[in-house]
């Protein structure tokens, strides 16, 4: 069951204007939307969020600057989406993705890098149940 995954469009991108050029590029890559909204995060829930990174160096960082400003938060369905988003978004650091990816475009540094992909299907569930109760699932 590896056909959805999750996303966000970080504050860096939301600040840039760059929400719909990714959008559009998850639609032109063949995902379909299953659910979507676009939220501020607390610090609060950033940092419930990426619990998982809580002891990494960056986390202060990290919860600091998913709570800066609006993000928009989607799942994404598609066959083998988990793999094909992390190949359309590119390398977590923009230096080290490959060109034509979302994060060559649009990001500018490890920290500030434009979108979240999930990492697992089982992470994708979790992550798009943080955001989307059952009802708001399509
Ligand atoms: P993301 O895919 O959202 O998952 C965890 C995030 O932590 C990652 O993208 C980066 O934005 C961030 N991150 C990872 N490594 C670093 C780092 N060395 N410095 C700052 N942020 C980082």
């Amino acid at each position: 069951m590896s056909n959805r995954t999750f996303t966000m469009i970080k504050p860096d991108a939301t600040r840039k204007g760059h929400t719909g050029a990714i959008l559009q590029m998850i639609n032109e890559a063949g995902f379909r939307i299953a659910a979507m909204k676009m939220t501020t995060l607390s610090k609060e829930k950033a940092g419930a969020f990426y619990a998982v990174h809580s002891e990494r160096p960056f986390y202060g960082e990290l919860v600091e600057f998913m709570s800066s400003g609006p993000i928009t938060a989607a799942i994404l369905e598609k066959e083998n989406a988990v793999d094909d988003f992390r190949k359309l978004i590119g390398s977590t650091n923009p230096a080290d993705a490959a060109d034509g990816t979302i994060r060559k475009l649009f990001a500018a540094s490890i920290g500030e890098n434009a979108v979240h992909g999930s990492d697992s299907s089982e992470n994708a569930i979790l992550e798009g149940d943080f955001f989307f109760s059952k009802l708001e699932q399509f």
